[in-house]
């Protein structure tokens, strides 16, 4: 029998051993931090606002895969390879976020994308898994059909209004499929929740408020001192998170009570009221999450449409040889439409929403490919650039669905591989409604519609160039174009989806 000191010794002897580990961990770290140096970059006064994706790839082809800038203490990468070592085989050191002090002042602790790595963001993560994992997605179906289908009636009577109607998809969706609710762009609570998207946009990106960050002790002067500004912004920040986390939970809880609907929402506040503060921060964290993001994607794939009918086309015949012209596509045909799928992914590997995803900051130092990276470094994923690598996506620049045909993995790969929803542990939390939502946009469309571009008076066709917004967010700028629908059976199917 082993008795008590034999196992006091045997536990010394163990820290002992793990003492000596540590040590010599720490001593060989301290030997590589003095022989490696930090990768190269430029020396830059300023970092790029505008476009900023484009130069990061010049950077790149300049100094390599990996780009330091000492002075902010950043690390750009336009390489898939290198975000998957760094930020998901390294994910224990590779995922917190840098909280600034304006995004503090704009109430960003309790938002899951922009909080520190700590206990409370997997607490609050945790709540956000429970409601948007893969395995819960299908209870947004109804809400995700009933929002495709009012897109698609929209585009029926007002065509040239696209813009507008994948608005009010995107933003409907959140509201509809959480809280049980009909909320549109014009009503208040929408309105106020954009404004508030776009003040975090701006808090957001470095820059964004210029004085504050060279002197923050400004925050110590009243906001209508000059140049203080920003605490006005924030202050109304903070107090439109406030109202936008409660207005519509509050509506969902009454309406569960009086038996007038549920909603996943509800239910979950119901049936765990010790997490009801993380549960309103979810609603608030999906419609700033999901709303531009959905929206660039919808756009996008519109715009791809209208510039590559042949795509189209293909497109067109698949969903006709395989589903018929006498429905609308459903999620279970999805598997069935490979070519479609195809789309789809090339319209989220050319127009990534955000192409520089979020940064993710390091919380120690550490060693790769020779180099240092030290602890605090913020670490940007150039999703555009990697999206666009030619030894990846020969052709990169052109819109081919067909290179998933011919991949080794096939078109229905794990939606884990598009980049376009992140890295690692921080990697989107809404992904698999989201991929659903656009999908299903891709497909009914297709289905049901025309794409094309506009003629003027002479009948002559306005070109569309193609181009996109510039700063964080990435979307087409508006373009005139042509949608009708494909038949008079396919309008009379949209037409006739208001019963569902
Ligand atoms: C096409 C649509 C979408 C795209 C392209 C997208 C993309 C992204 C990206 C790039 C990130 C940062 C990942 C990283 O740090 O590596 C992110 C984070 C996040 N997304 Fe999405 N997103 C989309 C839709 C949604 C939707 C519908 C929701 C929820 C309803 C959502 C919720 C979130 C949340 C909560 C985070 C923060 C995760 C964290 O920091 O732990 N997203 N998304």
């Amino acid at each position: 029998m082993v008795g008590p000191l034999a196992i006091f010794v045997a536990s010394l002897g163990v820290a002992v051993l793990a003492l000596a580990f540590s040590l010599k961990v720490r001593r060989t770290r301290q030997l590589e931090a003095a022989k490696a140096s930090f990768p190269p970059g430029p020396k830059v006064a300023v970092m790029p606002i505008l476009d900023a994706w484009v130069k990061y790839r010049e950077w790149g082809e300049q100094y390599g895969d990996l780009v330091y800038f000492p002075e902010s203490n950043t690390l750009i990468t336009n390489k898939a390879e290198v975000a998957i070592d760094l930020l998901e085989k390294r994910a224990r050191i590779y995922s917190d976020r840098a909280m600034t002090p304006v995004m503090k002042l704009c109430g960003g602790e309790n938002l899951l994308s922009v909080e520190c790595y700590s206990e409370k963001w997997r607490k609050d993560r945790r709540v956000f898994q429970q409601t948007f994992r893969q395995a819960a997605v299908h209870q947004f179906y109804p809400s995700q059909y009933n929002k495709v289908h009012e897109f698609l009636r929209n585009l029926v009577s007002a065509p040239d209004n696209s813009l507008d109607h994948i608005q009010r998809l995107s933003q409907g969706l959140v509201y509809k499929s959480l809280y049980g609710l009909e909320i549109g762009p014009e009503d208040d609570i929408a309105r106020k929740a954009v404004s508030c998207v776009e003040a975090f946009a701006r808090a957001l990106l470095s820059g964004g408020f210029p004085t504050y960050e060279m002197f923050p002790w400004l925050v110590y002067l009243p906001s209508w001192f000059p140049g203080c500004n920003f605490k006005r912004i924030a202050s109304r920040c903070g107090r439109v998170i406030e109202e936008i986390d409660t207005v519509p939970f509050d509506i969902a809880m009454t309406n569960l009570k009086n038996g007038v609907c549920s909603s996943p929402i509800a239910e979950l506040a119901s049936s765990r009221p010790e997490d009801v503060k993380e549960i309103k921060a979810m609603g608030t964290m999906s419609f700033i999450a999901a709303s531009d993001t959905t929206m660039s994607s919808i756009s996008s794939f519109l715009l791809a449409m209208c510039m590559h009918p042949e795509v189209q086309a293909k497109a067109q015949e698949e969903i006709d040889r395989v589903i018929g012209r006498d429905r609308l596509p459903t999620f279970e045909d999805r598997r069935s439409l490979p070519y479609v799928e195809g789309v789809y992914r090339e319209v989220m590997r050319l127009d990534p929403p955000i192409p520089l995803g979020f940064p993710h900051l390091s919380t120690e130092d550490d060693f790769y490919r020779g180099y240092h990276i030290p602890k605090g470094c913020s670490v940007v994923a150039n999703i555009w650039a990697m999206n666009r690598d030619p030894n990846v996506y020969p052709d990169p620049d052109a819109f081919k669905p067909e290179r998933y045909m011919n991949s080794p993995n096939g078109p229905f790969e794990s939606i884990d591989n598009i980049y376009a929803y992140g890295f690692g542990r921080r990697v989107c939390a809404g992904r698999y409604m989201a991929d659903n939502t656009v999908w299903l946009a891709v497909a009914s469309v297709l289905a049901s519609f025309n794409l094309g571009k506009a003629k003027d008076e002479n009948g002559n066709e306005i070109p569309i160039t193609g181009e996109m917004t510039d700063l964080f967010f990435r979307h087409p700028r508006p373009y005139k174009s042509s949608i009708t629908p494909r038949s008079h059976l396919a309008e009379d199917l949209v037409l006739a989806t208001v019963e569902a």
